[in-house]
């Protein structure tokens, strides 16, 4: 879908998209409408029960006094509640309905509105934005998909005065969604598709756009001593990576970076301590927060983010074999300390552990902030509207909440207290790799705490925000990409050079 910015105008053809706020209050596109077509938007509103709200909409087909196929209105809501993120859903909304509904081209007019936060060109690029996010298919294994099936949409037109204003506001995001779009297909694709080798290889791509990009292979891995992304990955065929990204934006290479570090384990089966079979495929996405990781350097790298950035994704495949990790085991991390693996379904802390011990200490990171889908206990306490956040510092913490509401990723802050470090006891080693049901997510962060010296670090437990089950205003249901707005915001607001 290309996407563009033109004069405010009423176009010819296709489909056209204006804005109705609360309480049926026509904007200035709505008002020229309804001028030209003799009152249609007034009896239509009058006839439907369709009031502005936001998310409601109404379509009508073949307006008479205009030349365009369809006309839809979309509800705004309160003038002063619309934000960039209301102006995103608006977008997305608006796309969802018209994607494969025939049109090939789409106008939406971007008025601006009295009252709003945003001005026009800041609300035309987030419509742009958001319709962009939500356009989103991943539809590359569909080879008997009917032609009436597929999008018909081919480009998208948002109209504004100062259409040169608003095209430079979308440059940026544009370079987000590609970030998100990359997230998106990396966790989609299946694990005969992607594992770590394959991964990893997806991440070097990024060179091409002036990220440095280094594979650490299981010998070098063994060689340093990372004896617990070792352990999870050896009952695999396939071979462990990691891989270590760099975008070195800032005018200063010295400046300390920024530190993201994802969990990537390309398929979990749960290992000897093997998963049931029901939902077990879901398990392909295990890699999601490397996958985020992998999408945000692309993010900040497309917009050029003024900012020292470090990406690192540990990549193993969990899988019960003969040559697989025992419950019972025990292995030497590359901090040193040891780890007795009481169930080989905890595996994503592994990985994390050497990952996390490995970035801080070769990098020096200001701040570190690790995704992984770690636990099915932060989907009981959480669902799917917050990820967790664990953190050992107050301001890391605030900081990323805030970008969270920004972006419209939210996180519910949980606690990282020592009394739940003593779930983690071991009788031979130096801890162990489960804590019991109660406070399972807790004490899975307690347990990537034992791996974070003194660095301000963060850790967000994205297995329930993951995967959407249904679709959501700029996020088609699948892979959601949670993380990649959100940690690009926290860079923008915080971390970035003016
Ligand atoms: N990858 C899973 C967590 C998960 C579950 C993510 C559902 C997304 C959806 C993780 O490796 C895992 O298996 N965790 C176990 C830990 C337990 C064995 C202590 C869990 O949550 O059950
Ligand atoms: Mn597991
Ligand atoms: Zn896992």
């Amino acid at each position: 879908m290309k996407i563009s910015f033109a004069k405010a105008a009423l176009p010819t053809e296709g489909a056209l998209v204006v804005g109705i706020l609360e309480n049926r209050v026509l904007t200035a596109t709505a008002r020229l409408v309804d001028e030209q077509t003799g009152g249609l938007i007034a009896r239509a509103l009058a006839a439907s029960r369709f009031e502005g709200k936001k998310d409601q909409s109404l379509l009508l087909l073949t307006p008479a006094g205009l030349s365009v196929q369809r006309l839809l209105l979309v509800g705004l809501g309160k003038a002063e509640a619309v934000d960039a993120l209301a102006a995103q859903a608006f977008g997305g909304n608006a796309l969802a309905q018209l994607l494969s509904a025939g049109d090939q081209s789409v106008t939406v007019a971007a008025d601006g509105i009295e009252g709003a936060p945003l001005g026009a060109a800041e609300m035309a690029a987030n419509i742009a934005f958001g319709a962009k996010l939500r356009s989103y298919r991943f539809d590359k294994y569909r080879t008997k998909e009917k032609k009436e099936e597929k999008p018909s949409v081919k480009k998208l037109i948002v109209g504004l005065v100062d259409h040169a204003a608003a095209k430079r506001l979308f440059a940026p995001l544009e370079g987000i969604a590609e970030g998100v779009f990359l997230t998106r297909d990396l966790a989609s694709e299946p694990a005969n598709v992607i594992y770590p080798e394959s991964l990893a290889s997806q991440a070097k791509a990024l060179a091409d756009l002036g990220v440095d990009v280094e594979v650490l292979g299981e010998k070098q891995m063994r060689k340093l001593g990372m004896g617990a992304l070792l352990g999870v990955g050896q009952g695999s065929e396939r071979e462990s990576q990691m891989v270590v990204m760099r975008w070195m934006g800032a005018a200063d290479e010295s400046v300390a970076p920024v530190a993201f570090v994802g969990k990537g384990v390309t398929f979990d089966s749960g290992g000897i301590s093997i998963k049931p079979a029901g939902g077990m495929e879901d398990m392909k996405w295990d890699m999601a927060g490397s996958a985020v990781v992998i999408g945000l350097m692309k993010a900040l790298a497309l917009r050029k983010a003024k900012v020292n950035a470090v990406g690192v994704v540990g990549l193993v495949e969990n899988m019960p074999s003969g040559t697989a990790q025992r419950p019972g085991d025990v292995v030497t991390t590359l901090s040193g300390q040891t780890v007795e693996v009481i169930n080989t379904d905890a595996e994503g802390r592994l990985v994390l552990a050497d990952a996390l011990w490995y970035t801080q200490d070769r990098f020096k990171p200001q701040v570190m902030v690790d995704l992984a889908t770690l636990t099915g206990a932060i989907i009981i306490s959480l669902g799917d509207h917050y990820a967790g956040l664990f953190a050992n510092d107050d301001d890391l913490a605030a900081k990323l909440q805030t970008a969270g509401k920004h972006a419209g990723e939210l996180l519910w802050r949980m606690p990282l207290d020592d009394p739940y470090d003593k779930q983690i006891k071991s009788d031979i080693a130096d801890m162990k790799n489960v804590g019991g049901r109660e406070g399972g997510s807790i004490t899975a962060a307690m347990f990537l705490k034992r791996f974070v010296k003194d660095t301000k670090w963060a850790h967000l437990d994205i297995a329930g925000v993951t995967w959407a089950k249904k679709d959501g205003a700029v996020t088609p249901k699948g892979a959601t990409a949670f993380g990649v707005r959100l940690l690009d915001r926290l860079v923008a607001e915080n971390y970035e050079q003016k």
